[in-house]
């Protein structure tokens, strides 16, 4: 203020010009089996499905699924070979996922060199094929390299293909914390062959349900009931309880991302990470030990918890809901509930302030309102959270882990 405005010399501001923009984002989400096999159509077809003819791609498979799928590179390469010229694949990598690729900035920097030295641009197309961390280290390299290419994730754990790989965001692990770094860069397609699945670890084949459990909570009683019909089966391995699984999941996921009015996360609300304040924090404390499935079960557990305390949920609501995971082989407690830090204060709680500096604003906790149903808190009582990992404790020494089957 003071300085006379060199236009009207009152100081005054002219009006704004309100700039609005609307862009539409839209794309496939499709669940196939043997995407490669050299008869599947779908590939080629999403790749012009704007009608352009001639592709260029790079590829990045996930080193752990190559291991239990060798053929994998072969069969990617012949793929595209057997469509040339139309399709041509310019590189195809294999690099390390889990949770490693998300952590250090080597992983990021080769694919960026890679999309150089092929001289992809903005129409060409980078495959990421793997687990969710893969899919969130090349997702973001190719988000920020020419502002963005076009992205299709072929998502090969269950909770790629039911969360992680289907939606909107991707995601790097800086400064100590989970999902430091990201961008929102919505993919070209996703494809999601569940033929992939029967090689995955037992910990990542369940991995994905611990999100379904997460999803049905919140937005669908009638998936909840299925879940825990199916536990059994889920837990054994079968695959179609599994296909189906997924698929619900997925588009529960799907939906919600559509119709709950913030796709980008401007509000300080964010109700598809219920269970997720604690288990960022509980996979950070263990040193990634813990699979973000499993964190996000003991998430749940301890939320669950939390809402039967507040009144949420019935104490037969409660029992239904730590029995549903347990039978699935899912965990509901961890020892990294009960470390404390140099002040004696559970270092758990951390996870809130993170939670609240991540998004913004106020402090906002979707819980279970019932099941099936959502409310937001605005305050969780630390001392209460703590009862509540001294209740789990108890309840979770009462039920006998279900062994998952090998
Ligand atoms: N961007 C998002 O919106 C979003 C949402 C939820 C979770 N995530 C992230 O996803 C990650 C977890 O993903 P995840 O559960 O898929 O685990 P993951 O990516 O860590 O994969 C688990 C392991 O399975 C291996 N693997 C992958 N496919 C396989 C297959 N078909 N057979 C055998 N092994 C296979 C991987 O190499 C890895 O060792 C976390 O980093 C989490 O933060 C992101
Ligand atoms: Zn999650």
């Amino acid at each position: 203020m003071g300085a006379s405005h060199p236009h009207n010399g009152r100081g005054a501001s002219e009006p704004a010009y309100h700039q609005r923009i609307a862009v539409d984002f839209d794309y496939p989400v499709h669940f196939t089996r043997g995407l490669f096999d050299a008869d599947n159509p779908l590939l080629a077809d999403v790749l012009d499905r704007r009608g352009e003819r001639r592709h260029r791609a790079v590829a990045y498979l996930d080193a752990g699924c190559v291991g239990a799928h060798p053929g994998l590179p072969r069969r990617v390469k012949a793929y595209f070979a057997a469509r040339a010229p139309r399709l041509e694949l310019c590189a195809c990598e294999v690099v390390s996922g889990g949770e490693g690729a998300k952590n250090g900035w080597q992983s990021v920097r080769d694919v960026m060199w890679t999309i150089g030295q092929t001289h992809l641009d903005r129409q060409s197309f980078v495959i990421a094929v793997g687990g969710g961390a893969l899919l969130d280290m090349v997702g973001f390299a190719a988000s920020i390299v020419h502002r963005g290419l076009r992205l299709v994730r072929v998502p090969t754990t269950t909770l790629a293909q039911n969360d992680a790989g289907i939606g909107v965001k991707n995601a790097m692990d800086e400064h100590g914390r989970k999902n430091f770094v990201g961008t929102f860069a919505p993919p070209f397609a996703v494809l999601n062959d569940a033929t992939f699945l029967p090689t995955l670890s037992d910990r990542d084949w369940i991995g994905g349900v611990a999100e379904a459990f997460k999803v049905a909570l919140i937005e669908d009683a009638a998936f909840f009931d299925v879940l825990c019909e199916r536990a059994d089966a889920l837990r054994r391995r079968d695959l179609e309880a599994m296909a189906a699984c997924v698929r619900r999941c997925a588009i529960l996921h799907l939906e919600h991302i559509r119709d709950a009015g913030d796709p980008f996360e401007f509000g300080s609300a964010r109700p598809l990470d219920f269970g997720h304040w604690s288990a960022h924090r509980l996979e950070t404390l263990s040193r990634y030990r813990l699979g973000h499935g499993q964190a996000v079960a003991v998430g749940i557990a301890l939320d669950a918890v939390y809402a039967a305390r507040k009144g949420l949920l019935s104490d037969a609501e409660l029992e239904r809901i730590l029995d549903g995971l347990t039978a699935c082989g899912l965990p509901i407690w961890c020892d990294e509930l009960t470390v404390r830090d140099e002040r004696g204060r559970l270092a758990v709680l951390d996870g809130l302030a993170q939670f609240r500096e991540h998004l913004g604003g106020r402090l906002c906790v979707t819980l279970p309102d019932g099941i099936g149903r959502k409310v937001e808190l605005h305050e969780m009582d630390a001392d209460l959270i703590a009862e509540c990992i001294g209740e789990l404790h108890d309840r979770a020494g009462r039920r006998p882990a279900a062994k998952a089957a090998q």
